[in-house]
């Protein structure tokens, strides 16, 4: 199935639903590439706050984007973003200034169009799982796999707590629901399954079931 360049999984949902831990697991189960389109989204707002740029200045922002270049690959299944040669670790990509401004950088529609280009090109030579916020509306609208993760806004903030992050969940959601560039939205096609109540297992195994091949 790893060769399959058709299999394309669209896993959209809001921040802490869930979806980016449901999306490895299936990615792994499937012998096929997970990516993370927050993490790409997070990288560029990781450079542009190294840069001394101010988020909400649009185009400041437009304008470090042009002198910009991305690598993206894959390391063991998971893709992998490099900005400027540089591959970020974990840490600098979820940490609380990351947070607080990706939503507004997410939102400026010249960094979507690049970072699109880059989440599409993943698709060209083999199967993948992609999580994010527009992957079924915008970035893959033609694949018969589109799921939506969704959860209890507590819920939510209590994973969150549980992981020690601060995250400010509620703003970003704000955000990225009112945003005129590709917002979040549930794909009128999308299978949508509430991970309130249920383990990784149980959404995995819901998610697996309604498959398309
Ligand atoms: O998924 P994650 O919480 O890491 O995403 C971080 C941010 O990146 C989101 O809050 C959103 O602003 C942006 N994002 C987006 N479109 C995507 C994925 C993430 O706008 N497909």
């Amino acid at each position: 199935m790893s060769g399959n360049p058709s299999l394309v999984i669209a896993i959209d949902g809001p921040a802490a639903s869930g979806k980016s831990t449901v999306a490895k697991r299936l990615a792994s189960e499937l012998g096929i590439v997970f990516v993370s389109s927050g993490g790409m989204y997070r990288a560029f707002t990781w450079w542009v706050l190294e840069n001394g740029v101010d988020p909400a200045r649009t185009g400041d922002v437009e304008a470090l984007l042009e002198k910009t270049e991305f690598q993206c690959g894959e390391q063991d299944n998971i893709g992998t973003i490099a900005v400027n040669g540089q591959l970020l670790s974990r840490e600098q990509l979820a940490n609380e200034a990351v947070n607080g401004g990706v939503s507004l950088v997410a939102a400026i529609p010249s960094v979507r169009s690049r970072l699109v280009d880059e989440q599409r090109a993943y698709a060209k030579e083999r199967g993948v799982v992609m999580e994010g916020r527009d992957i079924g509306s915008v970035v893959f609208p033609d694949t018969s796999n589109k799921f939506y993760i969704d959860a209890s806004p507590e819920v939510r903030e209590q994973r969150r707590r549980a992981e020690g992050i601060d995250d400010s969940i509620a703003a970003r959601d704000k955000m990225d629901s009112n945003r005129k560039a590709s917002p979040l939205v549930i794909p009128e096609d999308a299978t949508v399954v509430d991970s309130s109540d249920l383990s990784i297992e149980e959404v995995v195994e819901k998610v697996k079931k309604s498959l398309v091949s």
